[in-house]
């Protein structure tokens, strides 16, 4: 059974990508995952500096899901690149650097430092971070700036530059779209959706931060139908992310249009889950007969709902 996909020029031995601030800097996890064994570790998101993030609380437990206002807390770029990245890749993990910046030139200058250094696989640049003031999210909410952010790096890098988007927006495919004119090798979607949640007995919003990002299964058909309607608009790769916590959510995903996969919330509901996923693909695979896993992407069937809007 061949499990691989290809993302640009990177081939994964299978679709199944740890989401960016869910699995750490992935040497965390390294003595329970064999990091080897996945599609990739998106790493937690990345400025040049370090950062404190947000005061707690910053993390509240909600309905089939979780808010989150971390504020992207992080150990910078340098520190990163010392302190994490030799293990990553004495593990043979395929890193993908999850970038963040307040200002182009910040994800510029990021992207040079990453070209630079060895054992990174990708670039994916948060430009749909829903808990930070600046930067971020104020890129992946305008089209004109998720372009010029993206063509910006694309300009001085030669890995593969994968935007991922915000869910926030009334129309992802036409950022899909901005991204792709402006050369992206893939598109990931999507980052959590803003929210928030409110202690009624103390009327305070739970989160320090008032709003935060939800993720989880609560969010699942939104992301895939996002999933869907950007594999109409691009011919790029997408990885596709929101709420993943069995099989059977990858194999949606992948039917919608989505190359790859991220897991982000269920591993911290279940550490050991990769090896449920994969076990969960195989045995999909084996049932209908499929050699190649990559084969099903967007292979969704809608004909009887078109056939139904042609005779109506
Ligand atoms: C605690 C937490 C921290 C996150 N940090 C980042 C981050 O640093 N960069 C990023 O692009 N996305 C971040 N995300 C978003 C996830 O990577 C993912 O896009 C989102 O949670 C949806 O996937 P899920 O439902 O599988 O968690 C974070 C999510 C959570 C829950």
């Amino acid at each position: 059974m061949d499990l691989s996909v290809t993302i640009g020029s990177l081939t994964l031995p299978n679709p199944l990508i740890a989401a960016s601030g869910c699995f750490g800097y992935g040497v965390e996890y390294s003595d329970v995952v064999d990091l080897s064994t996945l599609g990739g570790v998106a790493v937690k998101g990345l400025f040049l500096a370090e950062r404190e993030g947000h005061p707690p609380p910053r993390i509240v437990e909600t309905p089939a899901g979780m808010l989150n206002a971390i504020g992207l807390q992080g150990i910078g770029v340098h520190r990163f690149i010392r302190e994490k990245l030799p293990e990553l890749r004495d593990r043979r993990a395929i890193v993908f650097v999850n970038i963040c910046g307040t200002t182009i030139d910040e994800y510029v200058e990021l992207a040079r430092i990453l070209s630079d250094a060895e054992g990174v696989a990708a670039l994916e640049l948060n430009i749909s971070c829903p808990n930070i003031k600046e930067g971020g999210i104020t890129f992946g909410c305008s089209l004109p700036g998720t372009h010029a952010v993206v063509s910006a790096v694309r300009k001085v890098t030669s890995l593969p530059v994968i935007p991922k988007l915000t869910p926030n927006v009334t129309d992802v495919a036409s950022f899909a779209r901005a991204a792709a004119d402006a050369g992206a090798d893939a598109v990931s979607l999507v980052n959590t959706f803003l929210a928030m949640a409110i202690d009624v007995e103390t009327r305070r919003p739970k989160l320090s931060n008032i709003v935060g990002g939800l993720s989880g299964p609560a969010i699942r058909p939104i992301a895939v139908r996002m999933v869907y309607e950007c594999r109409r608009a691009v011919t790029i790769p997408i990885i596709g992310m929101g709420g993943i916590a069995t099989a059977s959510d990858v194999l949606e995903f992948m039917i919608a249009g989505a190359t790859a996969v991220q897991v982000g919330t269920a591993n911290f509901v279940d550490p050991f889950i990769w090896r449920t996923l994969l076990d969960g693909l195989r045995d999909y695979m084996a049932r209908h007969e499929i050699a190649e896993l990559s084969g099903i992407v967007g292979t969704i069937d809608t004909s009887k709902r078109e056939q139904a809007w042609i005779s109506s």
